[in-house]
């Protein structure tokens, strides 16, 4: 007994002395993260002592409240397409590696974040054929530099409302993808009653997205110079089908995401995995949870794209896209960790992930995640954490001006270097310096598997 207890502990250090950075570290800081984006009316415990309530009139065209959920990025639009993505991923996260969660002493910090974006879903689907798919208007958004509590423009701000007449597929099944994966992380979590009551939000969403088929930037054209959907809504439907099979086990969602598959030629190659193309995050989980050949093949071509063919920096980054370098490096590290927990290549996979979330954490010399480690970004692209204490007030002048960010934004993962590795601390920069709910989500999740796995 003693000594089998000496072996794990051995093994225990052994795992522990591997681990270059303190992974779990940065999970908290995550997780810090996502409570700056919080808007509407605070809790209590809200640990970040420079956010206050925002944004507290937010309303539907029917009064309904609004209030709630999370800011996409540096600014404070709630672009629900976006944000229904970075949800699923968060959700998926915590759904297969929670014991790196426990690990890391944060499950409750996590299930507190995934709430407060679950709790805005259901207050953005007042009935079953109505979904609000954006808060606040992006132009408009986009003229203010100051702290969200003192907003001065729009009051209430618009809301756009998706209906059978302004479908908006992407978004009801990326909302459903969501709230099915959540269902499955509060049922876990014992919360069976709230559990259910996201399910059926998951179920009516799903069938209002593909009822009533239709492109969200088509319904609403302003979204198309923010979130456009390029790759159209074939990949949610597909998609969001897998998760409601999931969640639900009902042999009716498994048709339809092998009819999806074959509709519409969903066994190709993706380029990425991104809050807009959800084709290889469909192969990956199906993979695991449905496991046909055609699904593991195809997820594998994908994940060996990636580890052995995909563009890489010269100090070894993944370059799959230059908008968020570092986002779509880790939405891949992270999908491929997925698959590697499903027991395909495992090991290549997990050298991967482990060798780009390294290299965000400071593998190069420096880190790109604010708060953590040796030479952190300090000028992130977001207005609240360019602001001064209270009662200063805060305008563009603190957007032009040379410093750090006076607040510590601890946790976001910032947009990231070019294919050359080269990279500016530039707070004006918003391809390479923004932050967003988006970047951190599978980067979240990606850290939880390293730490279960350590
Ligand atoms: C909207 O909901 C929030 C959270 O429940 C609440 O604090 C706020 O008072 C509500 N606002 C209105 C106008 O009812």
């Amino acid at each position: 007994m003693r000594s089998i207890t000496i072996t794990l502990l051995v093994l225990g250090l052994v795992s522990l002395a591997l681990a270059q950075y303190d992974y779990a570290d940065v999970i908290r800081r995550s997780l810090l993260f996502y409570e700056a984006q919080r808007t509407g009316v605070l809790p209590a415990n809200n640990r970040v002592p420079w956010r206050g309530n925002s944004f507290v009139t937010d309303r539907g065209v029917n009064g309904e409240n609004l209030s709630g959920g999370y800011f996409d990025a540096g600014d404070h639009v709630k672009f629900g397409f976006p944000f229904a993505s970075a949800m699923t991923m968060l959700a998926w996260g915590m759904l297969d590696s929670r014991a790196g969660y426990e690990r890391a002493g944060q499950w409750s910090f996590a299930i507190d974040a995934l709430r407060w974006g679950t709790d805005y879903m259901i207050r953005i689907h007042p009935s079953a054929n109505e979904l609000y798919v954006q808060v606040g208007n992006g132009r408009e958004d986009h003229a203010f530099w100051g702290r969200p509590e003192q907003w001065t423009g729009s009051n209430p701000r618009p809301a756009l409302r998706a209906t059978p007449a302004l479908p908006a597929t992407e978004v009801a099944c990326e909302t459903a993808a969501a709230l099915a994966a959540a269902s499955m992380v509060f049922r876990n979590n014992g919360e069976t009653a709230y559990a259910n009551t996201l399910l059926n939000h998951a179920i009516q969403l799903y069938n209002f997205g593909n009822t009533f088929r239709g492109r969200y930037s088509d319904s609403f054209p302003e979204i198309q110079e923010f979130y456009n959907s390029w790759s159209g809504f074939e990949d949610e439907l597909f998609y969001s089908a897998a998760w409601m099979y999931r969640a639900t086990g009902n042999a009716q969602y498994r048709t339809d995401y092998n009819n999806f598959w074959h509709q519409f030629g969903m066994s190709t190659r993706p380029l990425e995995i991104s809050w807009d193309d959800k084709q290889a995050a469909g192969q990956i989980l199906l993979a695991k949870i449905d496991g046909s050949h055609q699904f593991v093949s195809a997820a594998q071509a994908f994940c060996d794209w990636v580890v052995l063919q995909a563009p890489r920096t010269p100090r070894n980054l993944v370059f799959i896209s230059p908008w968020g370098s570092l986002r779509h490096a880790s939405n891949v590290a992270f999908g491929c960790l997925q698959l590697a927990q499903a027991g395909i290549n495992a090991i290549p996979y997990r050298n991967f992930a482990r060798q780009q979330i390294d290299y965000m954490l400071g593998s190069t010399g420096r880190s790109f995640v604010v708060g953590f480690g040796v030479n952190p970004p300090q000028r992130p692209h977001h207005t609240s954490s360019s602001c001064p204490n209270m009662p200063a007030p805060c305008d563009w002048s603190h957007f032009h001006a040379p410093g750090p960010n006076p607040q510590t934004l601890h946790g976001a993962l910032v947009g990231g270097p070019d294919i050359n590795d080269n990279w500016a601390d530039n707070r004006d920069d918003y391809v390479t310096n923004e932050v967003a709910i988006d970047y951190n989500a599978a980067f979240q999740g990606a850290l939880a598997e390293i730490v279960r796995l350590l």
